[in-house]
């Protein structure tokens, strides 16, 4: 499919009102975007779980305006109160995603968003938040057009929740979604995020996600500053290969049920992540040295456990820590044990592996 196929050719009638809701999740990628093209082309293929516990809830209302305006008419309640500074995201948001819902002008909307994670946790909600919008606005346009098919609904969701934030096309499905064109995953696209189908071993069935909250700070470096620097990046070349490769390998841990190929794959990507960072111009480092103290913690654990518990990183410090469901008690009591005293109060969120966004009676 092109970015035409998302043009859609009219609409019988525009309805007056109405109100859609959603609830999508966040994602962790286990091979990682970072690099994008113009238009929010990945610069490498990545892959993630789809969280549970972390998401987003958005309903969004809708008003005809008596005539289309020249700006977006829209307001943002964020947890119950209004919260302009989401405003610029939006606006962009909408900017880029124009051409794709003619009826965007034409209405008045109430956004009214909140978090099932603590603001100012060192998540980004922006994979959720930009899913969950992305689907209402969906759900708009499948009140005007009844007969839009499931799979073109999910894979214009997914393109619309790209242009706002590249990882959120991964959080609208579960429980594995992949994003960016890859000669081993059918039917795989820069423009959207395509549900895994290939076989997967059970044991990567009810995986495990402890988020380790290291810094609950504002990054210093935003994910898209962080994308932009990795253009010219001395190492950028090889880094687009690796993550090809990596997401073959993977592919063929996924189905043997292969926990230590999973655990050398994972760990390595979010090292490379972050050595990116560190050996761009300029460079800077998200990791604070409790993220280190935990990655090395975590070694020692599964080296003496015989466990395959592993770590991966977004761009921050945050620690997410991954295990597979037959190992969740005697990693629980190493993180309790161990690793909590690393986190800032103390504070951590129990995610697992999710099947994807759900839509809201509203
Ligand atoms: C490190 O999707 O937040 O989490 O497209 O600029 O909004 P924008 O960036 P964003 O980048 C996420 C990068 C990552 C890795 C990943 O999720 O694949």
């Amino acid at each position: 499919m092109t970015e035409k196929d998302f043009i859609p050719s009219g609409y019988l009638q525009l309805i007056k009102e109405g109100k859609v809701g959603y609830k999508s999740p966040s994602n962790i990628a286990l091979v990682k975007y970072w690099g994008k093209k113009e238009g929010q082309i990945p610069a490498n293929p990545s892959i993630s779980f789809t969280l549970s516990a972390c998401s987003t809830t958005t309903i969004l209302s809708f008003n005809k305006l008596p005539k289309p305006t020249k700006y977006y008419s829209f307001e943002l309640l964020f947890e119950g109160k209004p919260k302009l500074d989401f405003n610029p995201k939006i606006i962009t948001f909408f900017d880029r995603i124009l051409p794709y819902f003619p009826f965007l002008k034409e209405y008045h909307y109430v956004i009214e968003t909140g978090n099932s994670f603590p603001h100012s946790s060192g998540i980004a909600s922006s994979a959720s938040g930009m899913a969950a919008l992305a689907l209402c606005l969906l759900e708009i346009e499948r009140l005007h057009l009844p007969n839009l098919e499931e799979k073109y609904f999910m894979k214009k969701a997914s393109f619309l929740a790209r242009l706002g934030s590249g990882s959120a096309c991964r959080s609208l499905e579960g429980p594995i979604v992949e994003w960016g064109l890859h000669k081993d995953i059918p039917e795989s696209s820069n423009l959207y995020g395509v549900k895994y189908s290939s076989e997967v071993h059970p044991i990567f069935k009810n995986f495990h996600d402890t988020i380790l909250l290291v810094d609950k700070g504002e990054k210093q470096v935003s994910s898209t500053a962080g994308h932009d620097l990795v253009n010219g990046h001395p190492f950028a070349e090889r880094r687009f290969e690796q993550a090809h490769k990596n997401l073959t390998r993977l592919k063929s841990v996924l189905k043997e049920g292969d926990l230590s190929g999973f655990v050398k794959i994972v760990e390595s990507e979010a090292l490379t992540l972050h050595a990116i960072m560190m050996t761009g111009d300029p460079y800077f480092i998200l990791m604070k040295p409790n993220t280190l103290e935990i990655i090395n913690k975590i070694w020692l654990f599964r080296e003496k456990s015989g466990t395959h518990v592993c770590f991966t990183l977004d761009a921050g410090a945050n620690v997410h820590v991954l295990y597979p469901e037959n190992e969740k008690e005697m990693v629980n009591q190493f993180i309790v044990n161990e690793l909590v005293v690393y986190c800032q109060n103390q504070q951590y969120i129990c995610d697992r592996i999710g099947l994807g966004a759900k839509k809201l009676v509203v």
